[in-house]
């Protein structure tokens, strides 16, 4: 798909803040020293198990969320008989009432607007900001894929075959649907997951990622709140040793929707397919090496803008996120010097504060990593920009934006999934050069493309390989029913989240 420049147009009008800043932001610290615990939510109910885990907030360790209990393999175990019964009487309710369901559990997202805040806030370190658009994605998915399913599921389809002859035809659930989703969008993800499992007519077992898992125990409340059956949800917090893998391997699921690295994707894939058992499908949204091209027609000021939004919000942490930064050579000093400047002026320091632009990486590993590519590249690489960290920073886990100038896509060995931007020179005759590099990286999630010449975006989005390409804006932020977001070759296997063809895939066509 290839987007311009569509402002958000989002299903959930009652989020609307702006105005209303400093009586949202009190709301919001009254939860600020709450302590949430979690743990499994089988039968309807939170249990407590023996494996306790504190959690942390990524921006102040001294912070203490709460804490959540993993579930154990009888856990495990339990879940998968109670939703393998409850999957039948689930996918007997009419598609109406499952899409109420929806309905109702986005009103009550937005009725806990200011506690999802808090919880999104402190659990996974995101600025006040991002913790708000990530509620409002959460709705705007219930929203979008209750009126999807509505038009799609409720009544039998009708196909005609070339001889004439017609056949009737409706959409069912599949069975058991095992959703396995990741920290940074550990809301709108997990619940986009869920919510389109759900209203197609599965019984859901959802493995949130173990650093937010919180949030998601505080969602299934909420959905069990909202009418989704005891036996239709369950929720198994814990690690992928422990959780994810005995669920992936049990001949009883009918499919599994992941978002994550494309080697978990892949570990996934051989699980499934070492199952004595039926063959069902993955659903797979995975990494990328995003890339963004810029060419000398491009407005450079309108540039630096969607480069440090795109590379650097979030502190870099969502799978859209530009990596690679192609500038053709004609404007590239101009331009460098100018991101240069819009990196010395970003703020990143405590996620609380209205002023801050990027706040921690989520955890110690993922700081670690990052770092250790930093220091790298500071060996072999020309230092472009670093922006400053605040004191407080050693109090979590920060990493400071960085910008480097290397030679080519093509030394970087993986994604690093935070702030670090990678800016590559490339001379005009050289464009088709640059999209084959792109290309063969395997690949393809989000490109960024800025120049006023349509050919040249034209000639781009023909060629290149990738599932979300923008144009003349940032590349984060796709919005739900708007831009439909996922990935080819080794990004994923589609279909689009928050698009019209993502229920289907967790349907089977069932003859009437
Ligand atoms: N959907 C998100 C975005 O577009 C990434 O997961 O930024």
């Amino acid at each position: 798909d290839l987007y311009g420049d569509e402002r958000r147009n989002s299903f959930s009008p009652n989020i609307e803040i702006d105005s209303q800043w400093a009586p949202f932001k009190q709301a919001v610290d009254g939860f600020m020293q709450q302590q949430w615990n979690g743990g499994p939510i089988i039968g309807g109910s939170q249990r407590k198990t023996e494996q306790v885990h504190p959690v942390l907030a990524p921006q102040n360790h001294n912070i203490r969320v709460g804490e959540m209990h993993w579930a154990s393999a009888q856990d495990v175990s339990e879940a998968l008989d109670l939703l393998s019964d409850g999957f039948v009487s689930w996918n007997a309710t009419s598609v109406n009432t499952r899409a109420a369901c929806l309905e109702r559990l986005a009103d009550l997202l937005e009725d806990n607007l200011a506690e999802l805040v808090a919880l999104c806030h402190l659990e996974a370190g995101k600025t006040i900001q991002d913790s708000i658009d990530e509620v409002r994605e959460a709705v705007d998915f219930c929203r979008y894929y209750a009126v999807q399913a509505r038009r799609g599921l409720g009544q039998p389809l009708l196909g005609t075959a070339f001889t004439g002859k017609d056949r009737q035809y409706r959409l069912d659930g599949r069975g058991v649907f095992v959703c396995i989703s990741p920290w940074n969008f550990p809301l709108a993800i997990f619940l986009g997951q869920v919510s389109a499992a759900l209203v197609a007519g599965n019984s859901v077992i959802a493995k949130p990622a173990e650093q937010t898992s919180l949030i998601a125990c505080r969602t299934v409340e909420l959905a069990l709140q909202a009418g989704i059956p005891a036996n239709a949800i369950a929720l198994l917090p814990g690690d992928g040793a422990s959780v994810g893998a005995p669920l992936t391997r049990d001949p009883r699921i009918a499919g599994v929707a992941f978002t994550g690295s494309t080697e978990t994707a892949q570990l996934i894939n051989r699980s499934l397919a070492q199952r004595d058992a039926e063959i069902v499908p993955l659903i797979a949204e995975t990494g990328g090496q995003n890339a963004m091209i810029i060419d000398s027609t491009s407005l450079p000021e309108q540039v630096v803008r969607d480069v440090v939004h795109s590379a650097f919000a979030s502190a870099g942490q969502r799978c859209s996120a530009l990596r690679v930064l192609y500038v053709q050579e004609d404007v590239a000093d101009r331009i460098i010097e100018m991101l240069r400047g819009a990196m010395s002026q970003q703020v990143v320091g405590d996620p609380s504060l209205h002023s801050t632009d990027i706040g921690p990486v989520i955890d110690l590993k993922a700081q670690q990593g990052l770092l250790a590519h930093i220091e790298k590249l500071k060996a072999s690489a020309q230092l472009i920009g670093q922006t400053p960290l605040p004191q407080s920073a050693s109090q979590g886990t920060f990493v400071a934006p960085t910008a480097f100038l290397i030679s080519d896509i093509a030394v970087l060995e993986r994604e690093q999934f935070g702030p670090i931007l990678h800016v590559v020179r490339y001379k005009a005759s050289e464009l088709d050069k640059v999209i084959d590099a792109i290309n063969a990286t395997g690949y393809g999630l989000t490109l960024g493309v800025h120049s006023r010449n349509e050919e040249t975006t034209r000639h781009i989005a023909r060629r290149t390989r990738v599932g979300n390409i923008y144009i003349n804006r940032d590349q984060i932020g796709a919005v739900v029913g708007v831009q439909p977001f996922g990935g080819q070759g080794l990004s994923g296997t589609g279909p689009k989240a928050g698009g019209p063809r993502y229920l289907p895939r967790f349907t089977r066509e069932i003859a009437l």
